[in-house]
């Protein structure tokens, strides 16, 4: 198949690149060239330059040539999405839009299956992460509506929290200074009790799901949840880091309205998101499309560290790291709101919040290594619990 995606130069779109070409596939990437993380092939990708949301842009590729399928990765609203179908409809053989499990909102069960229903005001996360939510939700709507009405080759795909390569994830968003924290014995911290519940699945088995998806004609009008092997709460999360490096480690609880005073950009979703359960059904996908996870999260983590061991790209931890001064602010803390004594613990500290960097799957010195990618394929490796 030739394949346009939309996207494909920061985190997820490289590793879909990789996965289409050890399948046969021909990727073509359409984006503004703005973000431009390298790319894990020995070969050149053709790239289009276009901004998905400014009309006429794909109009002109499609009417110029034609796709087997488009793989959507930036579709966020409903207005983002009505035109994108007017302009695809009739002209190629599959849709792809990636959404998300977010789509669910607060969850009524877990785990949750396909059949759940989407988010409404009930289920809301608090603050940015509902717009999030609910755009999500709008884009699968129009999409399946447009798949009903006229058939319409959708298919939707909707990834949990995904890691692997260069990113992590900690309560300071996408930060892996705690695996240098383990490794020098100091505490990590999670939000309340870490009971939270999270399933993240390993980049390339995303990846690897979205191309067996592509070439499934029983995933048409179909969605699908993408998320790893099992939910684990926060806690065994890093323990798991711990495991993969064989050495212990120490969770700190601290409430999350506390995290989120002290640190309002950064702590957000350890604040707002991650205290609430995340688990999710995946049995569809082997039913389906027939897969399987490579990784599970111990192995997906080993890989992720050595990794990111490999291209330097762990974050030192020092001894006044911003954990430090938070478990310490948390250790002493007077009586009152928490939200006000993390925000009054931040002023006393002088700390500074920050936004969070979307960190793309490798760094810019990356190269890979030659022959990486086969132009027969590879052979697939066995797959790791
Ligand atoms: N990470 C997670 O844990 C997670 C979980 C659930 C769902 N998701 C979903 O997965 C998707 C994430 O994709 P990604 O960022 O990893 O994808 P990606 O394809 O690797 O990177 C984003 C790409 O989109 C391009 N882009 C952004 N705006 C564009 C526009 N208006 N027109 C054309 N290209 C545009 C960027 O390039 P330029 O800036 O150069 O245009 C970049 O190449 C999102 O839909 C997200 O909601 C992620």
């Amino acid at each position: 198949m030739k394949v346009l995606i939309i996207g494909g130069r920061r985190y997820l779109g490289p590793r879909l690149v990789h996965a289409l070409l050890v399948r046969g596939h021909e990727p073509v990437l359409f984006n503004r060239g703005r973000s431009n993380a390298p790319l894990p092939v020995d070969r050149p990708v053709r790239e289009i330059r276009g901004d998905r949301n400014r009309p006429g842009d794909l109009a002109s590729v499609v009417e110029e040539e034609s796709f087997d399928a488009v793989v959507d990765t930036q579709a966020f609203g409903a207005d983002d999405t009505e035109p994108v179908v007017r302009t695809l409809s009739g002209r190629i053989g599959r849709y792809l839009v990636i959404s998300s499990v977010a789509c669910y909102g607060r969850l009524l069960r877990v785990p949750a299956d396909e059949t759940h229903p989407y988010t409404d005001d009930a289920r809301a996360f608090p603050g940015g992460g509902n717009d999030y939510a609910v755009g999500k939700r709008d884009v699968e709507q129009i999409v399946l509506a447009a798949h009903r009405e006229s058939g319409f080759p959708a298919i939707i795909i909707r990834p949990s929290v995904s890691y692997g390569y260069g990113r992590l994830f900690s309560v300071w968003g996408y930060s892996n200074r705690h695996v240098d924290r383990i490794r020098k014995g100091r505490a990590v911290i999670a939000p309340d009790t870490g009971e939270g519940l999270i399933q993240p699945v390993y980049i390339d088995d995303e990846a690897e799901v979205i191309v067996l998806a592509l070439e499934t004609d029983g995933s048409l009008g179909e969605a699908f949840n993408c998320a790893g092997p099992v939910a684990v709460p926060l806690w065994q999360y890093f323990r798991a880091h711990a495991d993969a490096l064989g050495l212990p480690v120490e969770v700190v609880e601290i409430p999350a309205a506390f995290l989120g005073g002290f640190d309002p950009m950064r702590c957000t979703r350890a604040s707002e998101n991650l205290v609430f359960n995340h688990a999710y059904d995946v049995l569809k996908l082997k039913r389906v499309l027939g897969f399987e996870h490579r990784f599970g999260l111990e192995a997906g983590l080993a890989a992720t560290i050595a990794f990111q061991d490999q291209w330097h790209l762990i974050e030192p931890s020092e001894a006044d790291d911003p954990d430090d001064r938070l478990i310490g602010a948390w250790q002493t803390r007077g009586n009152g709101d928490p939200a006000a004594l993390g925000e009054q613990a931040r002023r006393a500290c002088g700390h500074e919040p920050g936004p969070i960097p979307l960190t793309p799957w490798a760094p810019d010195h990356y190269r890979p290594a030659p022959h990486q990618v086969r132009p027969d394929g590879e052979p697939r490796g066995p797959r790791v619990k």
